[in-house]
């Protein structure tokens, strides 16, 4: 059986609620699934997860959830070596059309740089947005949720983000 530690940062519970969806998903799916809110737990909390899904909100114009901000520098230290690592954010692409969902790369860049293995990037194509640092080519590096303007969506995307991962994670 799979095994995934999940860890969100959510400021109004707009995360809170898309990863329980997700988290919903996975045990259905026959993973073992555990939650965290980061507000209540530490970075050294992932150490038993080979698999991590990490899930924040974007907030200010381009920055992270303030739980993950207040861990941020742990995180930045910490060794992802031998994690595979999806990433998930929400964000508004309508009112914060150049900062779309930046969340994903203040969590992506720390992890590379101490040897995570990311997955789960999703297309851009069905997203209307100026700018965002978290886009590589076609693809965000983590999945896009915006809650605001297309949350009709979320569900599907969900299913289809948790079906593209949980293939790749070990066990
Ligand atoms: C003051 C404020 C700043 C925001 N800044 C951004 C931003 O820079 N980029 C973005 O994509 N979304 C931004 N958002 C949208 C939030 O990410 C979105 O509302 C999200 O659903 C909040 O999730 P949470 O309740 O889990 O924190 C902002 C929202 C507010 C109210």
């Amino acid at each position: 059986m799979k095994r995934i530690g999940v860890f969100f940062g959510s400021t109004c519970g707009n995360t809170e609620t898309v990863i329980k969806q997700a988290v919903r998903l996975l045990r259905n799916a026959g993973a073992q699934v555990d939650l965290y809110d980061i507000a209540d737990a530490t970075v050294s909390q992932m150490d038993p997860y080979t698999n991590l899904i990490l899930a924040s909100s974007t907030w200010d114009n381009g920055e992270l959830q303030g739980d993950w901000v207040e861990v941020y520098e742990q995180f930045c230290e910490y060794d992802f070596s031998g994690k595979t690592i999806a990433l998930l954010a929400l964000g508004d692409q309508y009112i914060y059309d150049a900062y779309f969902v930046d969340a994903l790369e203040w969590l992506a860049t720390p992890i590379r740089r101490n040897h995570g293995r990311l997955i789960g990037f999703w297309p851009i194509k069905d997203y209307r947005f100026r700018r965002s640092r978290s886009v590589e080519g076609d693809h965000f590096l983590g999945l896009a949720i915006d809650v605001e303007n297309q949350n009709n969506l979320t569900e599907k995307r969900l299913r289809q983000w948790t079906a593209q991962i949980l293939p790749q994670f070990d066990g």
